[in-house]
């Protein structure tokens, strides 16, 4: 039986992957932690605890009470906000990573380590339009350097200690559950928000930009089959490419238009701008499908509808 923490469970994909960990792990299983306030809901449903990352004692103290068998890190810094507090973010994003090895090294029950690296590891010098596996990574963001930093750690203690650790490079993640905060890619998630609230939004990217995307529940679901995956399948000991749909807000607003005619979009590009023209257009993901059978199923269509539906909802039932 399984015992997992979730680290993180107030943000944007971890207050989804408690839900999804519990209905496959049964409630009482998974810990949902966080440094904010835990959201009503999951608190209800199973344990919780206001827990700092960057606490290793008291980390350490809850992981072997609760004996932890697999840990998911998801709290960081997202880019647009390192960016403001670069050696603050450095240090949130390192530090705690290496707490989570370090505790996964000695640790016997702790057999698993999830922790999200991102498609910010790539940098001006990559190839932009499906960019494979295995490239360049240059990034020019202090966030992409902490998540390549990461990666190149990652792949070390897998190696030097066997610490069983699994990591996918998300890309943007859509989701109305939770709000993210300050990433560059989060645009498309404000994006629904005011056009159900307001009907229009001014856009910090310019209408060309392409940069990949997901829906929230095809990237738990990718995060729950890596984690399940034989441990001989996993290939990459740094992170996985994964890359879903790709569009630009001029595309997402013409679908958004198909819903609401009147919407309307204005452009005013900020320092998020050279972020987002840095990092990939499109990504190369077969390595994934070929060792844990990665798959998706929300095109842009699909992702809108499901995006304006979630929106109206919870819109309606405040
Ligand atoms: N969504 C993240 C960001 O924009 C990328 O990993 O910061």
């Amino acid at each position: 039986m399984e015992r997992i923490l979730i680290i993180g469970a107030a943000g944007q994909i971890g207050s989804e992957l408690v839900t999804a960990m519990r209905a496959i792990h049964g409630n009482e299983n998974v810990y949902a932690t966080d440094i904010k306030d835990i959201p009503k809901d999951i608190k209800k449903a199973g344990p919780s605890a206001i827990l700092d990352v960057m606490d290793d004692k008291r980390l350490i103290h809850y992981v072997i009470r609760h004996k932890i068998t697999q840990i998911y890190h998801l709290a960081a810094v997202l880019s647009g906000n390192a960016e403001k507090l670069p050696l603050q973010a450095w240090h949130i994003n390192m530090q705690s990573l290496m707490n989570i090895l370090d505790l996964a090294k000695v640790v016997e029950d702790v057999k698993k380590v999830f922790w999200p690296s991102s498609i910010a590891v790539f940098g001006p010098t990559t190839p932009r339009v499906n960019t494979p596996q295995l490239t360049i990574t240059e990034p020019s963001t202090v966030y992409g350097i902490s998540k390549l930093a990461g990666e190149r750690w990652c792949e070390y203690f897998y190696n030097r200690y066997d610490v069983d650790v699994r990591s996918v490079r998300y890309p943007g993640l859509i989701s109305y559950k939770t709000e993210a905060g300050g990433g560059t890619t989060d645009y498309a998630v404000e994006i629904f928000y005011e056009a159900i609230k307001k009907g229009n939004y001014e856009c910090f990217l310019k209408e060309d930009t392409a940069l990949p995307m997901m829906f929230m529940e095809d990237a738990v679901n990718a995060t729950i089959k890596l984690m399940e995956a034989p441990k001989e399948n996993i290939k990459i000991r740094s992170s996985y490419n994964v890359g879903g749909i790709s569009f630009a807000p001029k595309r997402i607003t013409a679908e958004i238009k198909k819903h609401l005619p009147d919407f309307k979009i204005t452009y005013n590009p900020d320092f998020r701008q050279p972020i987002a023209e840095s990092w990939p257009q499109s990504i190369d993901d077969s390595q994934a499908q070929k060792d844990w059978g990665l798959e998706t199923k929300y095109n842009i269509t699909k992702l809108t509808d499901t995006m304006l539906e979630g929106v109206r909802t919870k819109f309606s039932s405040k």
